[in-house]
């Protein structure tokens, strides 16, 4: 007889039938002459009810022990799921030494304890989302006619400033962690057209905030041909339709976490305000914002409030955005470059058109102190064919703190790395 998993045996179908369930103690209650057992394994949890033969084994088992059974599925209301299972034979797997996680833990304990944290009905919940996020990300870009290609994790020149570049060693040289896989992605739009990645990009942040990684999983796409307009267009369908496949998937998890469907079936077109405006509706919100100033999470979070749905800001300053974005020719003080910012996180996706044109690129990078050496293949990709082209970059650890409702960002990946923490 083969293992079942709990998901197939919460059915009126299986009621009465024997059946082969293999996993670890979630919660146990003790009687008289029973055990109460809730197995949990990948698909859910189950009561197991454990008397006579199997009685003292199961008085053994310890919270966490790795255990597999064999009974009878009977109906209980009473039970989580509505189904029980009549334990007749029962072996312990891995005995578990006194599990540290118990009720009241604080969350600075939880994440010392992530490797064992990771296994609550909350995090599990987490993952699954995120997992159904990564799945639609490539079913959009495929659908669309994007080529998934991959850059590398070790460069020699920042994309997005020095501030954040993580510095490593490279044999005898100096190298670093990339923030992003755009530079190289522009250099593949020549034969490919249109690609897209998920990868991991790498922010050295000296500041702990709430929506801060130093490594976060980065979804971003690129495209020949395309205008900022067009690339505002992918970026919101591409979360749309995230957003559809999550409530189509993960009902029970949206559940879980009080989010409600209606609330992520949003359709596009989301809100364009431009900087100046979003400038504007923050003075009159009592920041003392200059016309210029970049926004930070407090701005974003105050001109979020009152939304649902995520909206753009588009036309920062030159200053507020990195060198290669490409000045807007009927206004060179503003760029044509974007961000989403969803409701209470702020920034989810940052984009824009690049600069295709040689002189540009080189006066731009000589403009933000940098030195045009580092960046002479860069700017090759001006010399040969040069295109009008665009591209974004999602933050998916913070599209799913807005999915599912966080408050942290440290929860929407497994082993977060911060500022303070990298280990476990
Ligand atoms: O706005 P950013 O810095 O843009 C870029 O890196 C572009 N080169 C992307 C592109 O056009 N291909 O980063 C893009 C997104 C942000 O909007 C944010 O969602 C996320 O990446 N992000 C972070 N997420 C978690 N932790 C951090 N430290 C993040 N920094 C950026
Ligand atoms: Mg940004």
């Amino acid at each position: 007889m083969d293992f079942l998993h709990v998901k197939d045996v919460l059915s009126k179908e299986k009621e009465g039938k024997e059946v082969k369930l293999r996993g670890w103690v979630y919660r146990k209650r003790e009687q008289k002459d029973i055990v109460f057992i809730i197995l949990r394994d990948s698909t859910g949890i189950i009561q197991l009810t454990c008397k006579d033969e199997v009685f003292k084994i199961a008085q053994k088992a310890t919270i966490e022990s790795s255990i597999q059974v064999k009974g009878i599925v009977k109906e209980d209301k009473r039970a989580p799921g509505g189904f029980e299972v009549e334990v007749k034979e029962l072996e312990i797997v891995g005995l578990a030494e006194r599990f540290p996680i118990t009720r009241d833990k604080s969350e600075e304990f939880l994440r010392d304890v992530r490797h064992l944290w990771i296994r609550s009905q909350k995090m599990t919940k987490i993952f699954k989302i995120r997992s159904e996020v990564f799945y639609a990300i490539h079913e959009f870009f495929r659908k669309r006619g994007f080529i998934e290609v991959q850059s590398p994790s070790i460069i020699t020149a920042a994309c997005e400033g020095g501030a954040t570049l993580f510095e490593i060693k490279y044999f005898d040289k100096k190298a670093y962690l990339t923030q992003s896989w755009q530079l190289y992605a522009e250099a593949m739009i020549y034969s490919l057209e249109k690609i897209y990645t998920i990868a991991p990009s790498f922010r050295a942040e000296k500041s702990k905030t709430f929506r801060h990684l130093a490594e976060y999983w980065h979804a971003e796409a690129e495209a020949a041909w395309m205008d900022m307009k067009s690339c505002m267009k992918l970026a919101e369908d591409l979360v749309c339709f995230i957003c559809e496949k999550i409530v189509e998937k993960c009902k029970e998890e949206l559940e879980f976490f009080g989010r409600k469907p209606k609330d992520l079936l949003i359709k596009p077109p989301f809100e364009r305000k431009s900087y100046s405006e979003a400038i504007d509706i923050l003075k009159k919100k009592g920041f003392k914002i200059k016309w210029g100033e970049d926004l930070g999470a407090d701005e974003e979070k105050a001109l979020t409030k009152g939304y649902k749905k995520p909206f753009f800001i588009y036309g920062y300053p030159v200053k507020c955005k990195a060198f290669y974005h490409m000045p807007d020719p009927k206004d060179p003080k503003i760029t044509k470059s974007f961000d989403l910012l969803a409701p209470r996180v702020g920034e989810i996706i940052g984009g824009g058109q690049r600069i295709h044109d040689k002189a540009q690129l080189i006066k731009k990078i000589k403009d933000f102190g940098l030195d045009p050496k580092d960046y002479e293949w860069y700017i090759d990709l001006r010399k040969y064919g040069s295109v009008p082209h665009s591209g974004f970059g999602l933050g998916i650890e913070r599209l799913i703190m807005w999915i599912i409702g966080l408050q942290h960002i440290m929860d929407a990946i497994p082993f977060p790395r911060t500022i303070r923490r990298y280990y476990p």
